[in-house]
């Protein structure tokens, strides 16, 4: 590819279709090449059960693609119509207290419904039968952000509770096997036949502690509603790969959200893409609502990782934001600064979200490039701009973006920590992006994978909480350490075998070894403020290259016995006054250290310094806070993309001066970028 896709989303059924030819040339003198139309479309596309009509988006299409537009068609199946609810109310989803939603929002629909399914059959064929041969499709997206239901995160229906008793006759076997592992002699839950098994529906506590069913009942769950989601979307694409082999395949992903195994839904797809509206964290966010660069920048390097080191942002925020309040609205400057964010961590493709404000429906307040009222303005300026620079960009959009360090995030540990979260200030994706944030600001470049991608090119995998383990990868974090691997564990790791039992042997578990300490006593701290004992923050003292630094304590303190490794950090005050905080061990030819508690950002930042200086990770080149520096490498040469997130501009230097891509001027290798302003430099030593 030698330029970004560059387009938006594209509801020409929201408007009277006069208006459609003047969007194609308002988009064409934009620069847009690809728009994403009919995602929700299912009513206009089937207006009765098996009585289709493409007529109108037939014309549609032909009118942009006389302006230079390709189409990626959505399926709609995120939208049932009112006529197909009304036939068969059971497609509606049951959520964990047992109300099923009623029609009226959108992805109102069970994934395992038989009468669903036939469904989605008939309009996806028909459309993909219509548009095999179309010259102006590209590709299909399917569905809409599967998982995100509209009355919670599962389904709770019995077609669910069936299939999930499927499936774990599927995976156990037999009930005693099941009893056995599961525990289910605790509470005398023990099942003599698999239709006893129960989904775990809501209980009387707080949904913030998490779930009081079995935690091996709760996990296999979760892992049951993700699978369900992947075989739905596998549907789906059985159909467009047998009808339109020549189209590319993809589906929206969020992110970091976190119901679904995004590893295994994308194996499925033939590229991954993804919704990203920085100035809106997603209701899921384990970030408490504080938006950073950063936060968006791990989110990239997760898409990224997904699938062949590419990805598409198939919603890129293009305004403010909300459906009953409307979000700050993003300042001049700042969409571009995003889009170019969006391309430094590896996209191809910048679909903005969406083309016009729309004036009816639920989504009135989520602004478009255009305004309500369809004239170009400030937003509409600031995307032609992009677009255009953006073709300066040329072969760097491919360009690799190596990597020495990966930081380990496990859905099985997601789903583990959702049914017990274990402490008040313990969330999963905060403590993974604690470590990424330290590393994003040294700009290293940090891969996200799982326990199961592969850790062999990494000279440094941090692995925060890794609280379910099973036993292969132990073995495998042994053979890699011993290899000359670099490995950070911390607190709450080797706590849970892959059923969710917990270990009957000193923690780590099976990582006690590989780290040289293990855990005597540990305490949870509350969040400051509370008048508790034990409300954090607590302070340790790190020793840093024989300097000491005293730095802030949060969340959780492990009381660690060290058997065969150095002390960095030591509690000072608190229930563990004295005792090992932060250790390191040796080990073959690689290292692994282990971090006790939850560091503030400071000593964080001090932490991963040491760590990326033993494991001998090149530095990130040096830059003021939140201004990003990301380094792609193409045929040899270096490409230094400078992203100030900051209003005020700011000096930086760079390891050598080159051609400032966007602007095509020469820079030195000190150079000024001004506050939400982005710099390309093909860097030429020497200049
Ligand atoms: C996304 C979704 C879009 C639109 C947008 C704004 O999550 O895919 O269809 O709803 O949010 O709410
Ligand atoms: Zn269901």
């Amino acid at each position: 590819m030698t330029h970004p896709l560059f387009g938006a989303a594209y509801y020409p059924e929201h408007w009277n279709s006069e208006r459609w030819p003047i969007d194609a040339r308002l988009m064409q003198q934009a620069g847009i090449n690809m728009v994403r139309m009919a995602e929700f479309a299912w009513s206009r596309l089937e207006p009765e059960e098996g009585l289709f009509d493409f007529a109108w988006l037939d014309k549609a299409i032909e009118i942009l693609m006389a302006h230079g537009i390709q189409v990626i068609l959505g399926t709609p199946t995120a939208a049932p119509p009112a006529w197909l609810i009304a036939g068969h109310p059971e497609i509606l989803p049951v959520n964990e207290d047992g109300q099923r939603a009623g029609f009226g929002m959108r992805r109102h629909y069970c994934p395992t419904q038989p009468v669903f399914h036939t469904a989605t059959r008939r309009i996806v064929e028909a459309m993909a039968r219509h548009y095999q041969q179309h010259p102006a499709v590209f590709a299909w997206q399917i569905d809409n952000e599967l998982g995100n239901i509209a009355n919670g995160a599962r389904c709770h229906c019995s077609s669910c509770r069936t299939a999930f008793q499927a499936w774990l006759k599927q995976r156990y076997g037999s009930l005693e096997r099941l009893n056995s592992v599961w525990g289910t002699v605790f509470w005398s839950q023990e099942y003599s036949a698999w239709e006893q098994i129960p989904v775990p529906m809501r209980n009387v506590r707080p949904a913030s502690a998490g779930s009081a069913y079995n935690p091996s009942l709760y996990l296999d769950f979760t892992r049951f509603t993700s699978d369900s989601w992947v075989q739905y979307q596998q549907l789906q694409v059985q159909i467009l790969h047998d009808l339109c082999p020549q189209h590319r395949i993809t589906h929206n992903l969020m992110g970091l959200f976190p119901y679904v195994d995004y590893v295994k839904l994308a194996q499925d797809l033939d590229v991954v893409s993804w919704d990203n509206y920085p100035r809106l964290p997603a209701p899921w966010s384990a970030f408490k609502g504080n938006w950073s660069p950063s936060h968006v920048a791990m989110s990239h390097d997760l898409m990224r990782g997904l699938k062949g080191r590419t990805f598409w942002v198939m919603e890129q925020q293009a305004g403010p934001s909300g459906w009953g309040r409307i979000s700050p609205t993003p300042l001049p400057g700042e969409i571009r600064l995003w889009t170019l964010q969006s391309v430094a961590r590896g996209a191809e493709a910048i679909i903005y979200f969406r083309w016009r404000t729309c004036t009816v429906g639920t989504e009135q307040y989520w602004h478009g490039i255009l305004p309500h009222e369809g004239t170009p303005g400030r937003r509409y300026e600031e995307i032609c701009q992009t677009g255009e620079e953006l073709q300066r960009l040329g072969a760097l959009v491919g360009a690799d973006l190596p990597a020495e360090v990966a930081i380990l995030r496990s859905y099985d540990a997601i789903w583990a920590f959702e049914a017990q979260p274990t402490a008040e200030g313990l969330a999963y994706d905060d403590q993974i992006g604690r470590y990424y944030r330290a590393l994003w600001g040294r700009n290293v470049a940090v891969d996200l994978i799982t326990e199961d991608g592969p850790w062999e090119p990494y000279k440094v995998l941090v692995a925060p909480c890794l609280f379910v383990l099973r036993k292969e990868v132990s073995t495998r974090l042994h053979a890699w350490v011993e290899a000359g691997g670099t490995l950070v564990l911390t607190f709450r790791s080797g706590v849970k075998d892959e059923y969710n039992r917990v270990v009957d042997q000193p923690l780590p578990g099976a990582l006690r070894d590989l780290a040289g300490v293990q855990v005597i006593d540990y305490t949870a701290l509350l969040p400051a403020g509370t008048g508790a004992p034990c409300g954090g923050p607590e302070s340790l003292e790190l020793v840093i290259d024989g300097t000491s630094h005293n730095v802030g304590a949060d969340v959780w303190m492990d009381d660690l016995q060290v058997n065969d490794a150095e002390v960095l950090g030591t509690y000072r005050g608190g229930p563990f006054d004295g005792a090992p905080a932060v250790t390191l061990k040796r080990l073959g030819a690689g290292r692994v250290i282990y971090v006790g508690t939850s560091l503030d950002d400071g000593g964080q930042a001090l932490l991963m310094g040491k760590v990326l200086e033993v494991a001998g990770v090149s530095a990130g080149v040096p830059s003021p806070d939140n201004v990003e520096i990301v380094r792609r490498v193409h045929e040899g040469i270096d490409y230094w993309f400078v992203l100030n997130h900051n209003p005020v501009a700011h000096e930086i230097r760079l390891p050598s001066g080159g051609i400032e891509l966007l602007t095509g001027r020469t820079v030195t290798e000190t150079v000024i970028v001004n506050g939400f302003d982005a710099l390309v430099v093909c860097s030429q030593p020497g200049i």
